[in-house]
């Protein structure tokens, strides 16, 4: 596609893109392009406003072209109206080389990790609805059939739930007899006491139909000037992921101590160290919120209309911040090659799935998936001896606050893990 386009460019007619951007096709552990060539992610994670942040052509332009200008070529939207007409949004990023990644739920439909976790015909109905809205667009890069559902190291039991949406989810696609098999994954939260549990547990044995076609880290353990490959634990994270039969990238990753960001992390995922087994990074995120994660912004907010009692604005004019350049010389000074398809044969076999381990994991990897309409029971859940008269059914109410933005839930969840992080990098330097 590349060559292409330069020596289309050279000859001058294609003012405008009028190629479409090729699907992107997974063998082994790595993406890879039309051409051959390996496709490495430089993401943004993209959630302007809450519901959906790609039904406003004239704001998808505005946006694209400062992202154009960033090096980006994916975009990770957490929200979407599965009733929205998408096909301006789609192509004005499709025009600039960007893929995007999809989540399927949605705030009424995401899989709970307490709740207890469950799995039924109407998520999985808002589920395929999304997928059917997508599936049409070639620079459709995959769907995530859940975000951070696990958020606790006590979680594993919601694990299967996972794995059960990805079944029903790639049996649809059968079903409809879609012309391409959207790749479908999951995007975890970091969670040291799992990995690399739940990562195997949802690429494990050797039936496809019902795991990941890749997987998804949210970790923000790299921050700053003070650490490095090893004391930020990637070395850690590397060394669970070599052997992983199919593609891994931080689906989240940024961490804002200190700000401006320097990014520094990208330039062992895309370096030496980690581009032999990973794809590449989302950059959480796009817009500035009162978390201080944003790369651009539009001002403050009018408060009349501000979401959730956010301060920023959700649209408008982009105002690059600080760090957006920061990031494009990050990002400009990072050329991994990979491999080209025609080079490659994926050596990662299927891997074992993990062992049940009381206190940790607590998945018995011979027990068959939730079927459709099952809801876990408390013993389940609390990984005791049955005691279905004990159920215990917290609210969940922390993943749905007025707020009305996964954001919000993302980041209490990040903040709490951040903080794990935090010390245990200050108590890693104490050492040395
Ligand atoms: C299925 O789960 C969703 C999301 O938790 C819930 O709102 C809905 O009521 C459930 N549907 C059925 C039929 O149980
Ligand atoms: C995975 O990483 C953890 C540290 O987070 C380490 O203790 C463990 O040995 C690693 N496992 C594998 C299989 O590499
Ligand atoms: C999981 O751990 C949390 C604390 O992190 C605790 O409040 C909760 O009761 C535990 N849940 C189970 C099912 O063990």
């Amino acid at each position: 596609m590349k060559a292409i386009a330069i020596a289309a460019a050279a000859a001058g007619w294609l003012a405008t893109s009028t190629l479409a951007l090729e699907p992107l096709s997974i063998k082994g552990s790595k993406f890879f392009h039309a051409d051959g060539s390996q496709y490495f992610m430089k993401g943004i994670a993209y959630q302007r406003s809450p519901l959906d942040p790609l039904l406003d052509k004239r704001q998808c332009e505005l946006d694209a072209k400062l992202m154009k200008d960033l090096g980006a070529n994916a975009i990770r939207v957490y929200h979407v109206d599965p009733a929205g007409d998408h096909t301006d949004c789609m192509k004005i990023f499709e025009d600039i080389g960007v893929y995007a990644f999809i989540d399927l739920d949605d705030f009424a439909t995401y899989i709970e990790q307490d709740g207890p976790p469950h799995w039924n015909d109407t998520q999985l109905d808002a589920y395929t609805k999304t997928l059917d809205n997508f599936a049409g667009f070639s620079n459709l890069g995959g769907v995530f059939v859940g975000n951070e559902i696990i958020t606790r190291s006590n979680g594993s039991f919601a694990a299967p739930y996972i794995k059960a949406a990805i079944r029903d989810v790639k049996a649809y696609m059968e079903k409809k007899n879609y012309e391409r098999k959207i790749p479908t994954g999951y995007s975890a939260a970091d969670i040291a006491e799992l990995r690399p549990n739940l990562q195997n547990y949802l690429a494990c044995g050797d039936d496809a139909s019902v795991n990941v076609d890749f997987f998804g880290l949210n970790a923000y353990e790299w921050c700053g000037e003070e650490t490095d490959y090893h004391i930020s634990g990637y070395d850690m994270l590397n060394k669970n992921a070599t052997d992983y039969p199919v593609p891994i990238f931080f689906s989240e990753t940024g961490c804002n101590v200190p700000t401006p960001r320097d990014f520094k992390d990208q330039f062992a995922i895309f370096g030496p160290e980690m581009q032999d087994v990973w794809s590449g990074a989302i950059i959480y995120e796009w817009i500035q919120e009162d978390n201080n994660y944003g790369l651009i912004d539009y001002g403050r907010a009018d408060p009349k209309t501000a979401v959730g009692g956010d301060s920023w604005a959700r649209g408008g004019t982009p105002t690059p911040l600080p760090d957006f350049t920061v990031l494009r010389s990050v990002w400009s000074s990072v050329s991994p090659t990979g491999v080209s398809l025609n080079k490659y044969t994926s050596t990662n076999g299927p891997i074992d799935c993990p062992a049940s381990t009381s206190g940790i994991w607590n998945v018995d990897p011979s027990s068959p998936l939730p079927t459709l309409g099952q809801t876990a029971v408390a013993a389940e859940a609390s990984g005791t001896p049955a005691d279905r008269a004990g159920a215990t059914t917290t609210s969940g109410a922390a993943a749905t606050t007025s707020s009305g933005t996964n954001a919000a839930r993302r980041n209490d969840a990040m903040v709490q893990l951040g903080g794990g992080v935090v010390a245990a990098v200050v108590a890693a330097a104490a050492l040395l």
